[in-house]
């Protein structure tokens, strides 16, 4: 009896959801309350029921909290097919269905968590709420546990809405393709479909009311608001800088040479560099510019205390903007020198405060191991990290003004343009970038901005 009863009808997007091909991975992006979630407990439930104690399904949240909603939501949805003849292990967050099938809820958190996933098989793995994850290393993991036993398929599902922390890779995956049509997820070599809903979509809920409820729920972030609404990830690009980056202004074709010291002018550019640090984590560095108040070598005039960002080194892991390549400090300082040499400016100038912390090594502080490599920064001083971000957003919405600084952005510092304009919001904090993001590139420009007294630029000679 009760195993005959569907638990709810399905709304029109939920039943085409349904219907994409199970060869193919899910990406459910789009608004909030779209009936995203629901229509993962369905595919479950569809999966079980066919293949019976060899379906073996997961899906993980990020936060504890987060696992607590989506068990009553998923006991409600199982209950409602099975009654009393659905078993749920409290302590493993376990459903057990009457065919012998398993849904398994769990929180992934970090990468210690892994552990419990070791020798374990899934038939399908979904993440929900995915955005909360700053970067893909941890999901992507999750796949060495996707097997299933021969004729059993495995599929995984990916559950997202914009704006969190993840919002970068999501956008670079997933969420811009275009809806219901196969692609290859280039990061990992799989069939993917992405879908999206919006609040509209989902006849289940009052749907005026959701929409109020929505745009109260950011009062003070109405551009969050309006993502969430209309399931747009494309109005969140550059959340925090969206406002005050405009390509047309602030990008500069990339400079053919350095600004041409003259040992007459009293008044010169100043060429430093401003480094964040990172080893697991990318560390970035610019080549800056300040402007006297002159033409560049492009032949545009730049109102005096601009700052242009020339050029830049980075140790991006070319898939992860959040992952560096873990190269040592002399290394790192290796590809600083070179990108000097080019320019033939001087490898000096400021760093993230917290290179110059002794951390016990015998071989000194970060800063000093860049010193003896050849590279000399000083501390960027760099204040309030808000401070820093209001010079920041106030010299961008000046850019191209023919009389206040600007800043402007070389079209070779490639990281910054795919991370600063896409960074989100801290959530809990929305007048803050979100420090979990792929925030290096900004954290560094920055520094540019706040940390330095520049030395006149001398031209540099290297030794070798
Ligand atoms: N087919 C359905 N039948 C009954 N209720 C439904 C159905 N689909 C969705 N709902 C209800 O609508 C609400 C929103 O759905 P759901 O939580 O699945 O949306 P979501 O897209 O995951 O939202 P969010 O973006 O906030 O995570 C929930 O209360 C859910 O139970
Ligand atoms: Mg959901």
């Amino acid at each position: 009896m009760a195993t005959e009863q569907r638990p709810d009808q399905l709304s029109p997007w939920q039943a085409q959801a349904m219907a994409v091909p199970e060869a193919f991975d899910l990406f459910l992006g789009g608004g909030r309350g779209g009936g995203k979630t629901f229509t993962l407990a369905a595919i479950f439930l569809r999966h079980c029921e066919q293949h019976g104690d060899e379906a073996r399904c997961l899906v993980v949240r990020k936060s504890f909290p987060g696992l607590q909603d989506l068990e009553a939501e998923f006991r409600s949805y199982f209950t409602k097919v099975y009654g009393d003849k659905l078993r749920f292990d409290g302590q493993k967050h376990r459903f057990t269905l009457p065919n012998g099938a398993t849904v398994q809820l769990d929180q992934l958190e970090r990468e210690n968590d892994f552990a419990k996933y070791q020798g374990k098989s899934f038939s399908h793995i979904a993440v929900d709420e995915a955005g909360q994850y700053a970067s893909p290393a941890l999901t992507d993991r999750l796949r060495s546990s996707l097997r299933a036993p021969a004729g059993v398929p495995t599929r995984f599902i990916l559950i997202a809405n914009p704006g969190g922390v993840g919002h970068a890779w999501l956008v670079r995956r997933y969420a811009l393709k275009e809806p219901w049509k196969p692609y290859i997820d280039e990061a990992t070599g799989f069939d993917f479909v992405s879908i999206a809903s919006t609040y509209r979509d989902n006849e289940f809920i009052d749907r005026d009311r959701y929409a109020k409820n929505l745009m109260a729920s950011c009062a003070t972030d109405p551009e969050l608001g309006r993502a969430w609404l209309e399931g747009d990830w494309s109005v969140l690009r550059g959340a925090y800088f969206s406002s005050v980056i405009d390509e047309q202004r602030v990008r500069v074709e990339p400079w053919p040479e350095l600004p041409l010291p003259d040992q007459w002018d009293t008044d010169r550019w100043k060429i430093y560099l401003a480094h964040d640090f990172g080893s697991a984590a990318p560390s970035v560095t610019y080549l800056c510019a300040q402007s006297p108040g002159a033409e560049g070598p492009d032949g545009y005039f730049y109102p005096k205390g601009s700052v242009v960002l020339v050029d830049e080194e980075s140790t991006t892991s070319p898939d992860d903007l959040n992952a560096g390549l873990g190269l040592t400090v002399p290394d790192q300082a290796d590809r600083i020198i070179s990108m000097c040499k080019q320019w033939r400016a001087s490898p000096r100038g400021v760093a993230d405060d917290a290179i110059f912390n002794n951390n016990g090594s015998q071989s000194g502080t970060i800063g000093d191991e860049f010193r003896k490599a050849g590279v000399s920064f000083t501390k960027a001083h760099k204040g309030s990290r808000l401070a820093g971000w209001q010079i920041m957003r106030r010299m961008l919405a000046d850019a191209g003004t023919p009389d206040r600084p600007g800043l402007y952005v070389s079209r070779n510092c490639q990281v910054w343009w795919q991370t600063v304009p896409a960074l989100p919001r801290d959530p809990r904090k929305p007048e803050d970038v979100d420090s979990t993001a792929a925030d290096h590139a900004a954290d560094a420009c920055r520094y540019a901005l706040t940390g330095y007294q520049p030395l006149p630029h001398v031209e540099f000679a290297f030794n070798n």
